[in-house]
């Protein structure tokens, strides 16, 4: 099948034709990045809240205060996801609303927003999605030291414990972190994201201990569960690292770009080791990771699901332009090479035959159930002179991704659901607003939202497959 893509194709849903009548279909945001209200019913700062207060952290130096004001704005929004037709929300709950402070009791304001929420969801037949973590630290934790203290972890497992008790009899589908890795490379290695701190040794305590807190919070969860039904997963952001060339050099850097996008996350939450190559590496840098007895079997907790949020594959080159082995600090060289391949506004590739790729590869070397918790595109969207947005080449990424999947079934893996990222334009981080990643289109003057043509393109796609099977 050619999986390549134009923005002027002519869109053909038939490959998604025969997916099985329980694939689930959704649309995915997050706390931070809708919902506003940012002082409201005692919520209190989050790292990115400060981050956006940094001159020149994000673009325009906008910030969440107002966002898509989804906390005012919920019912018609749940209205909005359930004429999509999709049978599943993914959101997360935003730590500082239920916890304030991030220690102490839970604030039963934040706790009766998200209560309220999965109410009016469920009572659509929409199934809540929860993500415990999309990124929105409570500023206290981040000045006792953020996700590089230890102690962080602990008081997430604490979080999600309060979270559960509140909401596990609501609730089914648990996520505890979203994409650990942009927590702790952009927020902790190069200053991109909230704390916007740049130390690698941080950094690689960030990602043992976010991936303890995941651990702890997993097993809190599940003994909370009991019998009830629960199914408990962590979303990653995933992609493949193909070589440049047949170079030792070129190899050598997809090795290691997998090692530390890949590897380190799921070699200890599948296998309960860190991987051994890459443990050499930090090791060759002075870096050790900061594990104690005890925390690999906790990582390890048994999960249900893998979460992939699946943007784009990446080509590496283990030379420099000038063919230097090392960059101009002396470590070993992973650059990322451009092909010549159409990109979205983000100025990423779109390569929808590597999801298919990453998908066998994950099947095989990890052998958990996935679901696509995040795919999608940001595009320089326009209105037509009718109100309209004809977004064909969001439909066409999204048709292709979509295949991708379908074609990762037909070689046996087990890959259960697709979430679109995002229901809505929002805020895209360090990007502020300038990014559209959404099929429905918010004015943010108006806050006026408006069904991109994908967003109807998707909401027949998946009429369709429910009628085929
Ligand atoms: C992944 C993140 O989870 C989400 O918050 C972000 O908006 C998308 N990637 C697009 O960059």
């Amino acid at each position: 099948m050619n999986l390549a893509t134009t923005p002027q194709r002519i869109l053909v849903p038939a490959p998604v034709r025969g997916l099985p009548a329980d694939f689930r279909w959704g649309v995915a945001t997050s706390s931070y990045q809708i919902e506003g209200a940012a002082a409201e019913d005692g919520r209190t700062p989050s790292i990115w809240d400060t981050f956006c207060r940094v001159p020149g952290a994000v673009e325009g130096g906008e910030h969440g205060d107002m966002a898509c004001d989804h906390y005012h704005r919920m019912p018609e929004d749940v209205e909005l996801i359930a004429g999509l037709g999709v049978d599943t929300y993914r959101f997360s709950l935003a730590w500082p609303r239920i916890q304030p402070g991030g220690r102490g009791p839970a604030n039963r304001k934040g706790l009766d927003f998200y209560k309220r929420l999965i109410d009016e969801l469920s009572g659509r037949g929409v199934t809540p999605w929860i993500t415990l973590y999309h990124w929105d630290l409570p500023q206290e934790l981040e000045d006792a030291g953020g996700w590089p203290a230890r102690d962080t972890a602990l008081r997430f497992a604490e979080y999600a414990s309060l979270a559960y008790e509140a909401l596990g009899d609501r609730v089914e589908h648990w996520t505890t972190l979203n994409e650990p890795w942009c927590s702790a490379m952009l927020g902790y290695a190069y200053g991109l994201h909230a704390p916007g701190r740049r130390d690698p040794a941080d950094a690689m305590a960030a990602v043992h201990h976010l991936l303890l807190g995941h651990g702890l919070a997993a097993g809190a969860l599940r003994d909370a569960a009991g019998d009830n039904p629960l199914e408990l997963g962590i979303t990653l952001n995933l992609g493949t690292a193909t070589p440049e060339t047949g170079s030792e050099a070129d190899r050598e850097a997809c090795r290691r770009a997998d090692g530390m996008g890949t590897r380190l996350y799921l070699d200890p939450l599948v296998h309960a080791r860190y991987p051994e190559d890459i443990v050499a590496d930090l090791a060759a840098q002075h870096i050790e990771l900061p594990v104690r007895d005890g925390d690999l079997a906790a990582i390890a907790t048994p999960l249900d699901v893998l979460g992939v949020n699946f943007y784009r594959g990446m080509q590496f080159s283990g030379v420099t332009e000038d063919g230097s082995p090392l960059d101009a600090e002396g470590l070993p060289v992973v650059r990322a090479v451009d092909r010549d391949l159409p990109r979205t506004a983000m100025d990423w590739e779109i390569t929808p035959a590597e999801l298919t790729d990453l998908l066998v590869r994950l099947e095989r070397d990890y052998g958990l159930p996935t679901v696509i918790t995040e795919n999608g595109a940001a595009f320089d969207d326009t209105v037509a002179a009718d109100g309209s947005v004809p977004d064909a080449d969001r439909t066409a990424y999204l048709a292709d991704h979509i295949a991708a999947v379908v074609a990762a079934r037909a070689q046996g893996v087990d890959v259960r659901g697709y979430f679109a990222w995002s229901l809505m334009d929002n805020f895209e981080w360090a990007y502020g607003y300038a990014k559209r990643f959404g099929i429905v289109r918010v004015d943010y003057d108006t806050q006026a939202r408006t069904l991109k043509d994908s967003a109807k393109w998707y909401r027949d796609t998946i009429r369709l497959t429910r009628d085929d099977t």
